[in-house]
């Protein structure tokens, strides 16, 4: 197999960080290779020097053989490599084919020849199975369906090698299942795919080869047919990681949490469940099926058209946020960033964020007890940080995860409602979260995990439900179902009467 590219010696630098340390990528022509590592490792960094957007500090480029300069994304479009990035780069209201098209329309005896144009698009989105409507305005179709433009846009503008920066993060898993049958079939056309991910899954699933980048630093490219999880952890966080949360049976307890025929306009359709002491209930299902709505009605931001929530016996459907939080519940939120913590805060503020009453003296905050309630949180959650006073901003995803958590915990509360609790965190702190949501249901507390992650529901819960189209259609022991039955309901392959997996 002849070599498309080969990075050597590449070092980047931003200011005193040096982001990129000697890093090297060698990629075979017409192969699927995957760029890992932990966010922050340099990835992204890498491809975009190879792309034209940074200038390296140091180190060569090779493509097919020969020693190149790419000093911008035009130079490396014009070398064939194109680049799909996390926030696709589309212009929201142009149609799918004006965005394909656009700076590269053809022409025909010197004019504009759009039906040359379209043909040309049609048949690659035909040859690839990438289905993308050639009319919608950008701004009206789903993601998955703009990352099939971003690619047949960079096909359209003859690209050989491909680089997809984190292409799952945004994806179902249904879609994601569809990318990489595109991704082969581009693979069987010849084109080198380069995909950036931190997921090791995705990385054996999709690649024939692997690199891993630690701290910017390459720490070795091996064959995934050699390659295993636990190989590839080891390679990316530098010691050997647990990758199978190992779960205890808990005694459980009484009912503690209980939803009625809860229902919120299409959203949410009669759901009953009831949650134990001690106990996990894993809520599974694709995003976007009513897992918004749900957690929004436990919390009491909305209250449902109909039916009732209790805890411990008492009826709370009509109280507040804060209530709820003194009655018991503790909230990790889907949203990190939005209504978790507020990035531009300091650690210690975000660190009592929603649980201010408990450190106010006759309406002052009592610094001296926040200060020691703070660095307490961050240490025993091991939050990497500079301090208290340090802005929560300046946190990786997993170090603000574990912040999050570390505040909830804390504040002990007999109902966990957890939200996508790993979303975007890297394998290390994944290991860590999952532990601490293991002890907190060994310590009693009721948990109900919301989460888009099948492993994670099937690792942590003791029950799980389905939640399709704002039902819940299903409900099961963890132990006595499968991914796949699990993934037949998520998908909605069930008749509906019946609530029977259908294909089965
Ligand atoms: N434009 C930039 N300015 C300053 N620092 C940057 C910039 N881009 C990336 N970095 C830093 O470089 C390191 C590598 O980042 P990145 O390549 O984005 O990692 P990855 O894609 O593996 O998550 C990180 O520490 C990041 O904060
Ligand atoms: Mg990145």
């Amino acid at each position: 197999m002849s070599e498309a590219l080969r990075m050597s010696n590449i070092v980047k630098r931003f200011g005193s960080l040096t982001a990129l340390d000697n890093a090297e990528l060698i990629v075979n022509k017409g192969e699927i290779h995957s760029l890992l590592g932990e966010n922050g490792a340099g990835k992204t960094t890498l491809m975009k020097i190879l792309y034209g957007i940074h200038p390296k500090d140091e180190g060569e480029i090779c493509l097919n053989g020969t020693l190149c300069q790419i000093n911008s994304p035009k130079e490396a479009i014009n070398a064939g490599i194109s680049m799909v990035f996390q926030h696709f780069m589309l212009v929201d209201n142009l149609s799918v084919m004006e965005n394909i098209i656009l700076g590269k329309e053809e022409t025909k005896w010197g004019i504009l020849s759009y039906k040359k144009s379209r043909e040309k698009v049609m048949e690659l989105s035909h040859k690839l199975g990438l289905k993308v409507r050639p009319d919608m305005l950008v701004e009206d179709i789903p993601v998955g369906e703009k990352q099939r433009v971003e690619i047949i846009k960079a096909l359209y503008r003859g690209a050989e090698t491909i680089i997809l920066d984190e292409p799952t993060a945004v994806l179902t898993p249904p879609e994601v299942a569809e990318l990489f049958e595109m991704l082969k079939a581009l693979k069987n056309e010849g084109k080198t795919i380069i995909i950036i991910t931190h997921k090791l899954k995705e990385t054996l699933a999709i690649a024939d080869n692997v690199t891993v980048l630690r701290n910017g630093k390459n720490m070795g490219t091996i064959s995934t047919k050699k390659a295993t999880p636990e190989i590839l952890a080891q390679m990316m966080v530098g010691r050997s990681v647990i990758l199978q949360a190992v779960k205890e049976p808990t005694v459980k307890g009484p009912v503690v949490l209980e939803a009625k025929d809860l229902c919120l306009q299409d959203a949410l359709k009669n759901i009953n469940f009831t949650l134990k002491k001690g106990e996990i209930l894993g809520v599974a299902g694709v995003e976007g099926n009513g897992q918004t709505e749900l957690l929004e009605a436990l919390t009491g931001l909305v209250t449902p058209d109909m039916g009732s929530i209790y805890l411990k016996g008492e009826d709370i459907t009509k109280h507040s946020v804060k209530q709820r939080i003194r009655e018991g519940i503790g909230f990790i939120p889907e949203d990190r960033n939005d209504r978790g913590i507020v990035p531009s805060f300091c650690n210690w503020q975000n660190a009592i964020l929603g649980y201010q009453s408990n450190y106010q003296n006759r309406g002052v905050l009592d610094f001296k007890k926040i200060n020691a309630v703070s660095k307490e949180i961050l240490d025993t959650y091991q939050v990497k940080t500079e301090g208290i006073a340090a802005k929560t901003a300046s946190l990786s995803g997993g170090n603000a995860q574990k912040l999050l958590l570390g505040r909830v915990f804390y504040h002990d509360s007999d109902v966990l409602v957890i939200a996508h609790p790993t979303r975007g965190v890297d394998v290390g702190a994944i290991e860590y979260l999952h532990k601490e949501i293991l002890n907190m249901a060994k310590r009693g507390k009721a948990i109900l995990l919301v989460s888009a992650d099948l492993d994670e529901i099937r690792q942590l819960s003791d029950r799980i439900v389905v939640l399709y189209e704002g039902s819940l259609v299903y409900e099961t022991q963890a132990l006595s179902t499968t991914e796949k039955e699990l993934g037949m309901y998520m998908a909605g392959a069930f008749n509906k009467d019946e609530s029977k997996v259908v294909g089965l």
